[in-house]
């Protein structure tokens, strides 16, 4: 919740920019004007092209040599950093503002230590210098972010650590110089929804413990409805709406996030309520009956798809869903041959929220094997496995839904705006 005695974390005021082109000038900000409160999430929602990187980059003070930049006021922490000479604004760019690296694969330096990296920020701005201090500091940290043991973690290198812990670190390295806003840039939207949930989950925890300010760079409405307090709407560089999530939901001023909206694939009917095309008794147009792939892996060999089944009709969408590596695309590759002589269609996905739109049967896979199949609403109102109750779990945008279907039920506590 947010905090008024202190100075928001941020505070733009009319901030237009632009590249200089060959063609010239090019704008893609607008007289763009929000604040980020204490302890508040705001997500920034937009489509691609629409600016929000650029609006990020202005606040990590990273812009390109070619951009041009102009700002009514521009406060961090209470700092105003329009007035400030290049290198005074950067280095309060850098202490006040910090990214958290939302991809645990990105990778640390694997022949760092721990400690050291987690520290790295303290040691860049000349925060902290002494040996004992930092490595001090970097234990601190790391109990922070949850990670056990830290006075031996920290004499680690990255390879040592999971994937998860490699993600803690990296947002202990975040928190080292602590910086008045946080600024998370187009969260996961490359890995499995579990893993992303799982990581969006851990971090939404810690921010509220601690309070922390947070700007939330999203083209997804869903993610947004999921983990932002309030949310400004982005379009062609102009900022089109903004409000507390629930109410831009309900009742979205612009025509263009009503158009968001709409078109979340969250909400509207499920598939299968829409009558499917497919012939009573008519032979299947794709059936596999028990495929094993297998690949050289080192010296051995890394089972794929483990003896699946499965047939398409003609008429008939199928889903495929699994999280990466249960062996989707293999069989895929496979289907795709088939089912183009057919109107049948095999869908691989794991993003389960068009699937429910789309599919009239969906198959569940996990580690190269079928774990649940059936008509698309019994998969989704009745999962028998758990392993589908969790893919469903981490749809995001079940807030979206609940807000947009069900305006008694609140989605968050209505915040002053
Ligand atoms: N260095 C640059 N020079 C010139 N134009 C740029 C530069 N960086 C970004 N742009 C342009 O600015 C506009 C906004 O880009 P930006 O990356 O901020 O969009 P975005 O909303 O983050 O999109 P996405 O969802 O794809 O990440 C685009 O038209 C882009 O081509
Ligand atoms: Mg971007």
């Amino acid at each position: 919740m947010t905090d008024t005695s202190l100075p928001p974390a941020a505070e733009i005021r009319g901030l237009t920019l632009g590249y200089r082109t060959r063609q010239g000038l090019v704008a893609v900000l607008h007289d763009i004007s929000f604040s980020v409160g204490r302890g508040e999430v705001v997500a920034l929602v937009g489509e691609s092209g629409s600016g929000k990187s650029t609006l990020a980059h202005a606040l990590l003070g990273l812009l390109s040599e070619t951009a041009e930049i102009s700002a009514r006021r521009m406060l961090l922490d209470g700092v105003d950093v329009t007035d400030l000479d290049e290198a005074a604004r950067r280095r309060l760019h850098g202490r006040k503002v910090a990214q958290i690296p939302q991809d645990p694969t990105m990778t640390l330096n694997p022949l760092q230590r721990i400690g050291r990296q987690t520290v790295e920020p303290l040691r860049i701005h000349g925060l902290l210098r002494e040996p004992r201090a930092l490595s001090a500091r970097a234990v601190e940290l790391l109990a922070r972010v949850g990670i056990g043991q830290p006075e031996a973690r920290v004499r680690q290198y990255p390879g040592a650590l999971s994937g998860g812990m490699r993600q803690r670190v990296l947002i202990a390295s975040a928190l080292s110089s602590g910086p008045a806003l946080l600024l998370a840039d187009e969260p996961t939207t490359a890995l499995d929804v579990t893993v992303q949930k799982r990581i969006l989950d851990d971090l939404g925890a810690l921010l509220r413990a601690e309070g922390l300010s947070v700007l939330l760079v999203t083209h997804d409405l869903a993610v947004a409805a999921d983990r932002a307090d309030r949310v400004i709407v982005l379009k062609d560089g102009r900022r089109v709406e903004q409000g507390p999530v629930a109410q831009v939901l309900r009742h979205p001023r612009a025509a263009y996030t009503r158009l968001l909206i709409d078109s979340a694939p969250q909400h509207g009917p499920v598939s299968a309520t829409v009558p499917s095309s497919v012939q009573a008794g008519a032979a299947p147009i794709l059936q596999v009956e028990a495929v094993v792939k297998d690949f050289a892996q080192g010296a051995g060999q890394l089972r794929a798809v483990d003896g699946i089944s499965l047939s398409v009709h003609a008429g008939e969408t199928v889903a495929l869903v699994g999280e990466s590596g249960s062996g989707k695309t293999t069989l895929g590759l496979l289907a795709e041959l088939r089912a183009r002589h057919g109107i049948g269609y095999l869908f691989v996905s794991h993003d389960l929220a068009v699937v429910r739109r789309i599919a009239d049967r969906v198959l569940v896979m996990r580690a190269g094997q079928l774990v649940e199949a059936g008509p698309t609403h019994n998969v989704f109102d009745r999962p028998r496995q758990g392993h589908t109750r969790d893919l469903l779990a981490a749809i995001p945008g079940q807030g979206l839904s609940a807000a947009v279907s069900d305006p008694r039920h609140p989605l968050l506590p209505e915040l002053e705006e």
